[in-house]
């Protein structure tokens, strides 16, 4: 039976140490949330890191069988690989310049040859299980170097690749010390995958110049293989989320909060904690809401929920002080007894909360400054089982190509947001019923079982072109 293994960074579930007891619980972020419902199928695998730095071995050899009975392998990190690989390279370096924010970026060398030293170290894994005829599927920027590590130990594999946050344009790209490296490594994969087609423009053009490989529709000539580039915008598992929507255990969660939110309109937020995500503008945008529109005053509360997340690099850290205080000035200059415009959580919410969250709210706000896909706002759509809701969506989440029946706002512009505040919330039932019936169509259709076949059918079709290519 043919197999999928999946590598990526974070496990879809992480490990917690607890008064030496070792605790799982579902790991954040849209590529565990996005992945979780396919990897257990057959005798698929994922192997990736658990989360946490385990010093014990009897707390490694414990969590590994644990994880094994579930088809997980775990990959563990040293404290200073969790530093110079997690936290550094990958979140200091790639993930800022990835997302357009240059002045964050951290160029280390020191930082780099770990992460490269970390990509060898899931290779040795990867090669530790890896049996003939399986297919190797890697996931985003944590492991950029590792599909031509495998290529080198297994040359004939079928080797995917998809990345889950967005490929910046060749002029920001090449001002990364390592661009040429970086590049190598992802074409020792045969099928590269990007949530969009600006995504997948950006990486060939950063190929044809920094390495000098030119394609043709997406189909770069290595010398030695055929590699395959394209866009393949994920989706979510859409039944899962409208069922959770409508089971006993969500309606009950809906009933409590209500009473405590009464009958004010609900504006719906969720982030995990990141400078990406544009929290500190929405939250502005907000404010200039309730001081335009002072009749919206105790009529509406904006409910944030943001999840804790890479809380030991110093760009997160200045961002939830920026946050708290953002929030405490917001709630302190408008809110009275009765009225607190804002609640904010920060930390996450099991899957029955959310799905109340999202059923109740009358707008989801979705304003990222740049994003992948953006898994939140299909999530909302799916949870949206009356059809009443408006969606304001950031042009710069991937989600925005396909979800052309939101509010599409740019996340600079205040008084657009402003605006689309207004016309989401005096919408009426029957607008919102009509977009939403549209945006569900779409979210059902191309949901993530579509994404995981089409990926995998390519990468099928271009094993087998390159086969083809071999004996002509
Ligand atoms: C994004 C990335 C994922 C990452 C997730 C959570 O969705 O694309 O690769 O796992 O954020 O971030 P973390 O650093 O906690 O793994």
């Amino acid at each position: 039976m043919p197999r999928t293994i999946i590598v990526s960074n974070r496990l879809p579930v992480t490990v917690l140490k607890k008064n030496q007891t070792i605790e799982y619980k579902t790991s954040e972020g849209g590529l565990a949330t996005g992945l979780g419902s396919v990897y257990k199928q057959g005798a698929n695998r994922w192997i990736g890191w658990p989360g946490i730095y385990l010093e014990e071995e009897s707390d490694q050899l414990q969590v590994a069988a644990d994880l094994q009975a579930d088809h997980m392998h775990p990959v563990f990190l040293t404290k200073t690989e969790i530093k110079e690989f997690y936290e550094g390279f990958s979140n200091e370096t790639l993930w800022p310049t990835f997302h357009y924010f240059l002045q964050y970026t951290v160029y280390d060398q020191k930082m780099w040859e770990t992460y490269r030293r970390v990509n060898q170290k899931f290779c040795n894994e990867v090669m530790k299980i890896a049996k003939p005829g399986d297919t190797i599927w890697i996931h985003d920027y944590q492991l950029l170097l590792l599909p031509q590590m495998l290529r080198e130990n297994l040359p004939d594999s079928s080797i995917g690749f998809f990345q889950h946050i967005p490929f910046p344009s060749y002029e920001v790209f090449r001002l990364l010390p390592w661009r040429e490296e970086l590049l190598n490594g992802m074409l020792g994969a045969d099928l590269l995958g990007f949530h969009t087609y600006d995504d997948a423009r950006h990486f060939l053009s950063s190929v044809s110049r920094i390495v000098g490989f030119n394609n043709q529709q997406g189909l770069i000539d290595t010398g030695k293989r055929t590699v395959m580039v394209d866009a393949f915008p994920m989706g979510i598992d859409f039944d899962k989320y409208a069922e959770v929507a409508e089971s006993e255990e969500t309606l009950k969660r809906e009933q409590t909060f209500r009473k405590a939110i009464h009958d004010q309109k609900i504006i719906l937020s969720i982030d995990r904690l990141d400078y990406s995500k544009g929290i500190p503008q929405r939250l502005e945008a907000y404010e200039s809401f309730l001081q335009k529109y002072p009749e919206f005053n105790e009529k509406v509360t904006l409910l944030m929920i943001v999840v804790p997340s890479r809380d030991q690099v110093g760009k997160y850290k200045e961002l939830k002080e920026e946050v708290d205080e953002l929030v405490g000035r917001i709630n302190g200059t408008y809110g009275n007894m009765n009225w607190r415009p804002i609640n904010y959580f920060y930390r996450s919410f099991p899957l029955e909360s959310l799905s109340a969250f999202y059923r109740m709210a009358d707008v989801g706000l979705v304003t990222p400054m740049r994003d992948g896909m953006n898994l939140v706002a299909k999530e909302y759509i799916a949870s949206k089982t009356n059809q009443l809701g408006v969606l304001i969506l950031s042009e710069m989440a991937g989600a925005s190509r396909e979800l052309s029946d939101a509010i599409l706002i740019n996340p600079n512009d205040q008084n657009q947001l402003v605006n689309a505040l207004y016309e989401a919330l005096t919408m009426p039932d029957e607008q919102q019923q009509f977009h939403m019936e549209q945006m569900q169509e779409l979210v059902k259709r191309y949901n993530i079982n579509h994404w995981v076949n089409l990926f995998m059918d390519r990468l099928s079709y271009i094993k087998i072109k390159q086969m083809a290519m071999a004996t002509t």
